[in-house]
């Protein structure tokens, strides 16, 4: 675009607005794509509010904003940081975490609430539920507790299960038991009442005592609210921002850049899905035209302004009520409510979501399938003629050029009260996810009769479909009677083609899908006599969630034992936790990003980085050239028995998954620098077709050599002759990503002798080794620090030495501090992700369903390189027995990134098979589930798998009491006549059990202990890292009682390899029993070194007690390591129970986890509550494992399809289950371990288990009744809704409405 069009009007003023009640003045020199999320973290230094997705998909970045945006009234909602425009946010009030409370000042109730709940773990989400919150109290600030779980939608917390994070939101509910709700003194706290600023308790300030007036200051600041936005016009070099007041304006700006590049914007969400967009030459921001805002009540029709929020649209019809002529409101706001999420809803627009179906044919938008059956018309200013004219919805899509045009406002009808509205979005998750179908239905009916042609719209089918033509004109005035229902349903089939989508529901579904949904919209008009049809009619509601936790807390060891919550977690909730990335910037620092392979098979030809570096910011790029010559291209460390193999930091010539790093951009910003990597062109030669497939591995002999493993106890063909009963069959499950919310980051800081390394890792010394390794450098050259991580899961292991070593060689070329933080999609690319895997299993019992034999081939697709399977065999026999038990394993090659740990790695694949067998055991028997189960049950003296004699199983005792305290046998009944009663709605209850084995194997977690003379407060270091799981506290609960202290004395310090030098990664549950055991033999040091002290003085307290130890010089620090031979650390097993109760609408595949019970030995917990968080969060993360987290690769070029949030699903706050009950078995204190504990992180996830085989009940149950088909099924891991819907075997032929019961 020409120069002289950006001559900037001589009064142009920068644009102004308030964060945290402090002004800032935003000049023009950021680029117009720049967040409002950037210039919060990167300008203003606020690092509270965090940034992961850059989606508007996982909340981390939510902050609460107060505008007028219509000019007149002030609102103030949370929103998604990360999609709003800088450039957008002029005059507005933007409050982050740290505006409303810190741990000096004070903690807002809504923080408090939180870490008194224990609802952060990693912490690394907190701040967005925070404001989340924040937003909904300004809103409404009595909000019922359903309200509160239904508007945290929009968050992904990987570690807390979200329990403990709904109890702590539910309390400010006005029907809240513990009658807590805010007042709006309360809600605006720690807001300075003269400056409006946060409060930092600095001393001497007397504000406090000045009493607030009543304006809300929320937003903490004076400027006058509802001032009306005024126009702007900037020049932002590389593009012209505009923001007009009028649509005449618009019309003006549009004409005047006709010729330029334009995208006009109002909440900016869309580009959550498309990523990417722009630069553009012009934007214009259209949230402040009054035009976009209007609301008129015609009374047989009502307009609202195209700007209205879909939040705001939602908010104005439940206003509207049933207003007689718009009965259909009611429905329309039901599914407007699982339309995005809150915070999307509070920014995203109605026209921003109809031009994206615009734009996008094939996208799902629910929005327009519900305005198009509802009959509405929009308004559409062209900015040539200057004129408005009104279309219909299918002329919108189908016929207007909306270039140079608006959509100024959507007006719906009134509606007879003979029309019937119903509409439904079914998704792979409750909540914020899209639509594989939606539909909506507009049928004018009275009594049976339809009384005029039908509204049927399909959303979700294909670009070209909108209406089922053919199916409305077959209703159109005809006489509800079975034949015409199930005709009617028959053509539905034959018109819904839908096309082959490479991720998401597969044609076969989605036609069924929409056919079953018309049956369940016309059995409702029809309203059945027979009473099994009836709930077939219903859509799936959830009501709210509870939970219940019950635990024996040990008095004579406090603090040790008790629930306290974690000393971090204040400042978790306020943001003052620093991430790695949280970290500032250092001057001349460089920020990088990863250029990964497109192909998965060939050689690279030609990295072509002109395009890139014409880029102003773009700097440089690094790749395996630059690997200083003493160094090694290799991030896998040397000499290490766990990992026999090799693998690359930049790709040097062969690719051998797509994804694979082969450089690294450096610019002056992340955003820059992505960009440039976007621009890297790779050439490629000798590509091949990828092998993607395990099954194909499989056929071909694909085995990573030397990696075959094989078990045998006893005899097992043998036994298979004799068994009374013998199944043979095939299980597999597809893979999951550790979706951490702090994705992977290092931060290399050359230094005068070395380099400072920060590195997200849960492995620092791996990290050492290999940074030092790839340099070429000693080890002593760097110096690694791991502050805390925002979850690990298992990715921040080896990943995390790649990233590191990337940052590393660029920062030893560059001599610049390098900073790599790793976008989602390239995380999602070049991760280690859960082993996916094919089992093939022949199992045998007796008569009576008692295990003889189980002989299981398994395949594991391991990728490029070996995967470590160290815990696979000790967990692969669940908790129960077979005489004879064979596993051979082989790890299939495939061009995938190497299969690595991910929560749970044994477990996950342990129970899916061991299940399965006994699920196909118990079909072939026609044996209780529960009672084949539980005859086979591991007892004392039973030899596993792996040679180990069991000792103290605690199993029996777990599982009776389970079965008692959870009325397994009387809601077995229960069940059983629901499911009897109801034909397409049925439940299904599975009990299981897990054993987790605990290993101890070298090195160990090295401590270090300091008292501080002066006032005997104490720091301790430990070489395990804090990722959310409580490390830290239950190393300071431990020090506490060993000193007798009182906890408040014990500072935990980052991780630092100097300090507490090569330890073992943290991971396997086993780092707080190993931490807190290396910590004791510390303490026990100083306490022998305190003990002459303490004869001498026998009444002093603490504090004298250290000084008058200093006095004569006793040594105050102590380190240790409890090695894996110490005599406490005798390796034992957890044992825990399960009981999950699920409902499934067959006809949708949609289901519910109605109620789980949980029963764990955990020996005598450390501190009860932390470990309560760690059974939830392991459990939810075994629910999105098994029923709705896949990845899905491109056959052709091994791309990975489902990078984002838009596609990958880990479970939110409503995917849990709805009725959650815990006990921890009292009065079994472990015997091994340490301080009678047991491990807790990794055993809760396999009864996740529960879930797809309680489905899987119901799945049987509609087979058995509609077609007496009871044999077993087999149906692979993720057990998706699509999947639940297809083994229903429901075909439109047995769709009726007719009959009596
Ligand atoms: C995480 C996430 C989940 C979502 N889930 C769903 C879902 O479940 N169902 C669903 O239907 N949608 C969903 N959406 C889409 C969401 O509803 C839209 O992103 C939102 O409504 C767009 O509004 P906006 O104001 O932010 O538009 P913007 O992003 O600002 O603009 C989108 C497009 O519309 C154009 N535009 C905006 N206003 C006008 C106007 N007045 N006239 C002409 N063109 C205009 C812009 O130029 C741009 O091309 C989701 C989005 C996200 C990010
Ligand atoms: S970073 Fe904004 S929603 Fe994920
Ligand atoms: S505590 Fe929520 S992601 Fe870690």
């Amino acid at each position: 675009m020409p120069k002289a069009m950006f001559i900037r009007p001589a009064d142009a003023a920068d644009i102004e607005f308030h964060l945290n009640g402090k002004k800032h003045k935003v000049s023009d020199k950021f680029p117009a794509t720049t967040t409002l999320n950037d210039y919060i973290r990167d300008v203003a230094g606020l690092s509270g509010t965090k940034v992961m997705c850059k989606e508007a998909g996982c909340g981390c970045c939510a902050v609460t904003v107060t505008h007028a945006l219509d000019g007149e009234v002030v609102e103030t909602m949370s929103i998604n940081s990360c999609v709003c425009p800088l450039y957008s946010v002029d005059g507005w009030q933007i409050t982050t975490t740290e505006g409303i409370g810190n741990h000096k000042g004070g903690l807002h109730p809504i923080q408090e609430r939180l870490v008194d709940q224990n609802g952060t773990q990693c912490g690394y989400c907190s701040p967005g539920f925070v404001m989340s919150m924040y937003g909904l109290l300004h809103q409404q600030p009595k909000p019922t507790m359903s309200e509160i779980e239904g508007s945290l939608d929009g968050h992904i917390c990987r570690c807390t299960g979200y329990r403990s994070i709904l109890d702590a939101m539910k309390s400010f509910g006005v029907d809240s038991p513990s009658g807590k709700c805010i007042d709006i003194e309360d809600l605006n706290k720690n807001l300075c009442p003269k400056t409006g600023e946060p409060c930092h308790g600095n001393d001497g300030c007397t504000s406090h005592g000045v009493k607030r007036g009543s304006n809300d200051k929320a937003a903490g600041n004076d400027s006058p609210k509802g001032a009306a936005p005024s126009a702007l016009d900037l020049d932002l070099r590389e593009s012209r921002w505009y923001r007009p007041l009028t649509l005449k304006d618009i019309g003006k700006i549009l004409q005047q850049h006709k010729t330029h590049s334009i995208k006009m914007v109002f909440g900016n969400t869309a580009s959550g899905i498309f990523k990417h967009q722009g630069p553009f030459e012009v934007y214009i921001d259209l949230r402040s035209v009054k035009e976009l805002h209007i609301f008129k009540d015609n009374k047989t029709s009502i307009m609202f302004g195209a700007g209205t929020t879909i939040g705001k649209f939602r908010k104005r019809l439940i206003e509207l009520g049933e207003k007689p002529g718009f009965h259909y409101f009611p429905r329309v706001v039901r599914h407007l409510n699982v339309l995005a999420s809150v915070l999307v809803r509070n920014a995203g627009s109605m026209a921003g979501n109809l031009m994206i179906k615009h734009t996008n044919p094939w996208f799902p938008s629910d929005l327009f399938t519900m305005l198009e059956a509802i009959g509405a018309k929009i308004d559409i200013f062209d900015s040539k003629t200057g004129k408005t004219t009104k279309h219909t919805l299918m002329d919108f899509l189908r016929k207007v050029d909306m270039k140079l045009k608006v959509i100024t406002a959507i007006e719906v009808p009134s509606w007879t009260s003979k029309d019937h509205y119903r509409s439904f979005k079914i998704t792979p998750r409750w909540q914020n996810a899209h639509a594989y179908i939606n539909a909506a239905f507009k049928i004018p009916v009275e009594q049976r009769k339809i009384v005029g042609r039908p509204n049927i719209v399909i959303g979700g089918v294909s670009g070209e479909m909108v209406h089922a033509v053919m199916t409305e004109a077959f209703l159109d005035k005809k006489t509800l009677t079975d034949e015409v229902v199930n005709g009617a349903l028959k053509i539905m089939q034959d018109e819904i083609q839908p096309e082959v989508l490479e991720v998401g529901g597969s044609p076969q579904y989605r036609r069924q899908l929409s056919v079953n949904l018309l049956y369940k919209t016309l059995l409702e008009v029809f309203q059945p006599m027979k009473f099994s049809l009836q709930s077939g009619a219903l859509s799936m509601e959830r009501p709210l969630s509870s939970g219940l936790q019950t635990y024996q807390q040990r008095q004579d060891r406090l603090p040790l034992g008790q629930g306290l919550p974690k000393k971090t977690a204040p400042l978790q909730v306020t943001g003052e936790a620093k991430y790695t990335n949280d970290l500032p910037t250092f001057q001349d620092e460089l920020q990088a990003a990863f250029v990964g392979t497109t192909i998965a098979r060939g050689k690279i030809d030609k990295i072509d980085t002109s395009e890139a570096m014409k880029i102003p910011g773009v700097l440089g790029f690094i790749s395996a050239e630059d690997i200083p010559p003493e160094g090694v291209n290799n991030f896998i460390p040397l000499n290490n028995p766990f990992f026999p193999f090799k693998d690359e930091v930049f790709v040097s010539e062969e690719v051998d998954y797509a994804g694979k790093p082969v450089g690294i951009v450096l610019a002056e910003s992340q955003a820059l620098a992505e960009q440039g990597a976007r621009a890297v062109k790779i050439t490629y030669k000798d590509v091949e077709k990828p092998i993607m497939d395990v099954r194909e591995a499989v056929q071909k002999n694909l085995f990573h050599e030397g990696c075959h493993e094989s078990k045998e106890r006893g005899d097992v063909q043998a036994a298979l002759k004799e068994a009374a009963y013998v199944v043979e069959g095939e299980c597999e499950m597809g893979t999951q990503y550790h979706f951490y919310i702090e994705n992977q980051v290092a931060l290399c800081v050359p230094s005068e002798d070395g380099m400072d390394i920060y590195s997200a890792t849960q492995a620092s010394d791996l990290v050492h080794r290999t940074t030092s390794q790839v340099l070429g450098k000693p080890m002593n050259y760097c110096n690694i620090f791991v502050n805390r991580l925002g979850g690990s899961f298992g990715g921040k292991f080896l990943n995390s030495t790649a990233v590191t070593a990337s940052a590393a060689v660029a920062a030893e070329v560059t001599g610049r501090p390098v900073r790599l933080n790793v976008d989602l999609a390239a995380n999602m690319k070049f991760t280690s992700k859960r082993w996916p895997l094919l089992a093939k299993y022949k199992a045998g019992c007796d008569r009576d369903g008692k295990l003889v034999a189980i002989d299981i081939n398994l395949y594991i697709d391991s990728g490029h390189r070996p995967c470590i399977t160290i815990d696979l065999m000790n967990l692969i026999e669940c908790a129960y027995h077979s005489v004879n038990f064979r596993l051979s394993l082989e790890k299939c090659y495939t061009n995938k990134t190497f299969a690595g740990p991910v929560r749970g790695p044994g477990q996950i694949p342990g129970c899916l098979i061991m299940e399965t067998i006994l699920e196909h055991l118990s079909k072939e028997v026609k044996q209780d589930p529960v009672l084949l189960r539980e005859i086979n049950l591991q007892e004392d003296g039973q030899p596993t798998i792996t040679g180990r004699t069991l000792k103290n199983v605690t199993i029996k005792k777990v599982w009776n009491r389970l079965k008692q305290t959870a009325n397994v046998t009387s809601r077995q009944g229960d069940i059983s006549r629901f499911n009897k009663n109801n034909l397409w709605r049925k439940r299904g209850l599975a009990m299981t059990a897990v054993r987790y084995d605990m290993e101890y194997f070298p090195p160990g977690f090295p401590s270090h202990i300091s008292i501080f003379a002066g006032d005997g407060t104490v720091t301790v270091f430990t070489g395990g890292v804090e990722m959310g799981q409580g490390l830290y506290m239950k190393v300071a609960q431990a020090v506490a009682y060993r000193l007798k202290i009182p906890v408040d004395f014990v500072k935990v310090r980052p991780n630092q390899n100097n300090v507490t030098p090569n330890p073992l990664f943290t991971g396997g549950s086993i780092t707080s029993e190993r931490s807190v055991a290396s910590v004791l033999l510390a303490c026990d040091q100083i306490n022998e070194r305190l003990q002459p002290v303490r004869e001498k003085f026998p009444d002093a307290d603490w504090k004298n007690l250290i000084a008058n130890a200093s006095a004569i010089a006793i040594d105050l620090s102590a380190e240790a390591t409890s090695v894996h031979s110490g005599a406490e650390l005798v390796p034992y097993a957890t044992y825990m129970a399960g009981v999950v109760e699920t409902e499934v609408d067959v006809l949708t595949g949609e289901f519910q986890v109605k109620r789980v019970d949980m029963m764990a030995d955990f020996g005598e917990s450390m501190n009860p509550t932390i470990d309560i968080g760690q059974v939830e969060g392991a459990f939810v993360m075994g629910l999105g494992a098994y029923l709705t987290e896949d990845i899905f690769y491109s056959k052709e070029t091994g791309q990975l399809l489902n990078d984002g949030t838009w596609e990958y699903k880990p479970p939110t706050t409503k995917d849990i289950p709805i009725d959650w009950r815990i006990h921890f078995l009292p009065d079994t204190p472990n015997t091994s371990g340490i301080l009678s504990s047991k491990a807790v992180g990794e055993p809760p996830i396999g009864l996740a288990m529960g879930a797809l085989l309680a489905i899987k009940q119901g799945v049987y149950s509609v087979r058995e009744d509609l077609s007496g088909d009871h044999t077993f099924l087999p149906i692979n891991a993720p057990l998706t809704v699509e999947k639940a819907q297809m083994a229903s075997s429901i075909q439109t032929k047995y769709l009726h409405v007719g009959g009596t019961n």
